[in-house]
């Protein structure tokens, strides 16, 4: 093949054979087709599409380019959810144990904060101690310990997949269902999981900001799990509003303490317990615990402090905290009917919760912590959020990403989405 044949083809709408894709994402790992020539390619793909069989063929060509995690050594049915990612969206915190305590092993690989949005390996590394990196080995271990393992993807695992998202970063083609999909449904597959719950966000905070389009991406995903032989469910979730009342590193881990002592904000509990029932059912766990007991009598709490102690995070230190604050109050009296999840996303992303630059390190503590939800009654002068960061200098450009990311009305009806869209 040639690469040039490649792109053309594409170019004109064609359909690229079983054999063309499994060439290109090869000789491209290998470093035979150049990063122009794959940039070409991707534009073309995001503008022309790609057909149901042409994505099972990207991703199952990803997946051969690295390893295969594997677990069938364990005693019981592995379970892993994955989000597309959002502004406030800590679910895996206590989910990943919650899931463990009620009879399902969670083998679960995440990421870094992209953008606005948070990564869950940032969070995590706010408790003292705790890593991100462990070998295979080390997985099966906090595994067999703990029941749940949350960790970064090693080098092994799809790499023709980290070489094409970071090309994808940098030639604006990221938003491209058939690319998406195959990206994170590459890992999922690689990453061995028997089973997986797919929370895919819609609305301003997520990469799919209409309903259709996150539904499109959630049946692709779902079909390549199917065929892949995984249990596979998505979600549609609301991501118009950020989730629960923290946004920021430390701050969700604090918040996620809070679900997993059975309190918490009820939208952050209700979503974590829903994906938890989803999770036990696609796993097919025979005889799951109660995902709402296992908050209640502290047995989620137990499978978090030894996962977190696992892979050595101190499970009682405290949490670092950023050493400036501002509030913003309300400019007036009525019922909070929107509250913008992208412009809280960039006022966090500023106050230096996320990175300006791929190698730059996150703030632990910055962030925002809000005191009002949508349809929540606020009255002028009163606080409506906190904003944390570690200099002084950062509030006024994340100020000035919240303007206009609030409106207050005289009635409370405020036009949201539901919290679970759809299944
Ligand atoms: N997350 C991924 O892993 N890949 C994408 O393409 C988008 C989000």
């Amino acid at each position: 093949f040639d690469a040039i044949e490649v792109i053309i083809a594409k170019r004109d709408r064609g359909e690229l054979s079983t054999a063309q894709i499994d060439w290109v994402i090869d000789a491209y790992t290998r470093g035979e087709v150049a990063d122009e020539q794959m940039s070409a390619l991707l534009m073309a793909i995001l503008l022309n599409g790609m057909n149901r069989r042409e994505i099972a063929d990207w991703t199952q060509a990803m997946i051969r380019s690295g390893e295969r995690m594997d677990w069938s050594s364990l005693d019981r049915p592995t379970a892993d959810k994955h989000s597309t990612g959002g502004v406030g969206d800590k679910i895996t915190l206590p989910l990943a144990p919650l899931v463990a305590a009620c009879g399902a092993y969670v083998p679960q690989l995440s990421g870094r904060g992209l953008g606005h949005t948070g990564g869950t390996l940032d969070k995590l590394e706010s408790i003292p101690g705790w890593r991100a990196s462990l070998s295979n080995d080390e997985m099966l271990d906090v595994i067999r310990s703990a029941g749940a393992v949350v960790c970064a993807a090693g080098a092994g695992l799809a790499p023709a997949d980290k070489k094409l998202y970071a090309l994808r970063d940098v030639t604006g083609t990221v938003e491209s269902i058939p690319l998406i999909a195959s990206s994170i449904m590459s890992k999922k597959i690689a990453e061995g999981t028997g089973s997986l719950v797919l929370d895919v966000k819609a609305g301003s905070g997520a990469f799919m900001r209409n309903v259709d389009d996150a539904r499109e991406l959630a049946r692709t995903m779902v079909e390549l799990g199917t065929d892949a032989g995984v249990r596979t469910v998505a979600l549609l979730t609301a991501m118009d509003r950020p989730l629960g009342l923290k946004v920021g590193n430390a701050l969700e881990v604090e918040e996620s303490l809070e679900v997993l002592a059975g309190g918490g904000p009820a939208d952050v509990v209700e979503l974590t317990v829903r994906l938890a029932r989803e999770m036990l059912e696609a796993a097919g766990v025979p005889d799951a615990r109660d995902p709402e007991e296992a908050l209640k009598d502290g047995s989620a709490m137990d499978a978090w402090r030894r996962m977190i102690a696992a892979q050595g995070g101190d499970p009682d230190a405290p949490l670092p905290k950023a050493a400036e604050s501002a509030v913003v109050t309300a400019p007036a009296s009525g019922t909070l009917r929107t509250l913008d999840a992208l412009k809280v996303g960039l006022a966090a992303w500023r106050l230096g919760a996320g990175r300006a630059r791929k190698e730059d390190p996150v703030s632990a503590g910055a962030g925002v912590v809000l005191h009002a939800k949508p349809g929540d009654a606020v009255r002028e002068g009163t606080p409506l959020m906190t904003l944390y960061a570690d200099e002084a200098g950062r509030f006024d450009r994340a100020l000035q990403a919240l303007e206009g990311a609030y409106e207050i009305g005289e009635d409370g009806g405020a036009d949201l989405l539901p919290l679970v869209i759809d299944r």
